[in-house]
């Protein structure tokens, strides 16, 4: 077991060097991995030499996105509570498919399930699903809805697929997240066949531009658009389309996390409304990768849309992990979660919620005061700011990551560029923010 306490200590080595080096990876470091390259060895390695060699090419090749000053896409670091669990996940390696396979892995998705339940507030007849990210979520709650609608209307879309189906209208904002649109085509509705609600300045859809709702119907919101932070209005749109038929679903990446602190809980008002919902666990609940989740009002619909093995079955005593995704084979994500959850406690994820919002605010205020435009109203966790014209917010974007202070990535929005700033992580501080500051403006000024 000697590699496993080396690996150990290389891990916390890593972990500890991380806040003072470059957040990007140096150009060296990553031509550095063409030494990962080579023939399949014809002969075993010595399990200490290949640990070493992922350590001294891997390591500082990584983006230090686990570290404080990443504010990249929108990406948590994993809390060390959740890695650590995550290490003792795997030396489970537990296959959590079935009950009879971990029922260890069973009962912390069913508790981490009934704990989520609670900080959203929805009843306990609520289900779910835990999967690789939200595509997947959004992948699992569009199966429910398609199951759903056309069984309804006679049709076992299941076993005689899609040919000669009815037609399902599919309601979107404009600003829908092209993760939506995947799992729109892999379900079968196409990724263009929908129907497009226009949405406001910050990306929020219109209510009062909704199309005729008429079954079937299924009308997709979000709850967190990527660029702004800002939510559909789901208490406006969600009562009246199930009032005329349709199934809601929301797009909740990471918006879904408002809802644990006082002070952004109002922006998801409504969610107990909608029919499904999926989320990501390895963004604001800061638990390392892959870790989604789908939920639905109904989980007997998900069972029967999703379950390999008793589609057409009345459900067990049990609850089988397995059933509401479209996966069979699974790690146990539940562990890290519960890991998280038990840690941070509802007041411990409020404080990281409402912590990064503020630091969001923090970094707007900052860089308006410098005199750069700043994109967006800052509701949530996201900032866009312009350096100027697009050309040179771009050649700022790429300064700052070079720089290697901190971590930003591009966006375009309302057909401009913009440098996005995603504050989404427990090892963000103040002063990370102040030391990020300083950086982009000193960067800004000089290019
Ligand atoms: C609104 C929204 N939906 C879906 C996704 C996709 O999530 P994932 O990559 O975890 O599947 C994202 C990722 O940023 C997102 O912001």
């Amino acid at each position: 077991m000697k590699i496993l306490q080396d690996a150990f200590a290389r891990s916390v080595r890593y972990l500890e060097t991380l806040p003072e080096r470059s957040v990007q990876p140096s150009t060296a470091a990553i031509e550095a991995l063409a030494g990962l390259d080579g023939p399949l060895p014809q002969e075993p390695t010595p399990e200490q030499e290949v640990l070493e060699r992922l350590d001294a090419v891997g390591s500082p090749a990584t983006l230090a996105n686990a570290g404080p000053r990443y504010f990249g896409f929108v990406t948590g670091g994993a809390l060390p509570v959740s890695l650590a669990a995550n290490w003792l996940a795997g030396a489970w390696d537990q296959n959590a498919h079935f009950v009879v396979g971990s029922p260890t892995a069973a009962a912390l998705e069913n508790r981490a399930l009934a704990w989520i339940r609670e900080i959203l507030e929805l009843p306990k007849s609520w289900g779910g699903g835990f999967v690789t990210g939200t595509t997947m979520g959004n992948f699992s709650g569009l199966a429910a809805a398609r199951h759903h609608l056309l069984g309804t209307l006679g049709w076992d879309v299941e076993s005689k697929g899609l040919f000669g189906a009815p037609e399902i209208q599919v309601v979107v904002g404009e600003e829908a997240h092209t993760t939506l649109f995947q799992g729109l085509a892999l379900i079968g509705f196409g990724r263009d066949r929908v129907t497009k609600v226009p949405v406001d300045d910050q990306g929020r859809m219109r209510s009062d531009s909704l199309p005729d709702l008429e079954p079937p119907t299924i009308v997709c919101l979000q709850a967190g658009n990527v660029n702004t932070g800002s939510f559909d209005p789901i208490i406006e749109i969600a009562p009246r389309a199930r009032e005329q038929g349709a199934w809601v679903h929301v797009d909740a990446a990471f918006g879904l996390w408002a809802k644990a602190s006082p002070s952004t809980a109002h922006l998801v008002k409504g969610l107990e409304q909608v029919d499904s919902v999926a989320t990501d666990l390895h963004k604001w609940l800061n638990v390392p990768y892959d870790a989604g989740l789908a939920l639905y009002r109904d989980p007997e619909i998900a069972r029967r849309a999703l379950s390999i093995t008793a589609a057409y079955l009345p459900e067990g005593s049990e609850r089988q992990p397995c059933d509401y995704t479209p996966e069979s084979s699974r790690r146990a994500r539940g562990v890290e979660v519960w890991a998280a959850l038990k840690t941070l406690g509802r007041s411990g994820l409020a404080d990281l919620i409402g912590r990064n919002c503020e630091l969001a605010r923090r970094f707007a205020a900052g860089l308006d005061k410098a005199g750069f435009e700043i994109g967006n109203e800052v509701v949530l966790n996201q900032v866009l700011v312009s350096f100027g014209s697009d050309a040179r917010t771009r050649e700022v974007i790429a300064a700052v990551q070079l720089e290697g202070t901190c971590w930003c990535g591009g966006t375009t929005w309302n057909g401009r560029a913009w440098m996005r700033i995603s504050v989404s992580s427990w090892a963000t501080g103040p002063e990370d923010v102040d030391r990020s500051l300083r950086a982009i403006i000193a960067v800004a000024t000089d290019c």
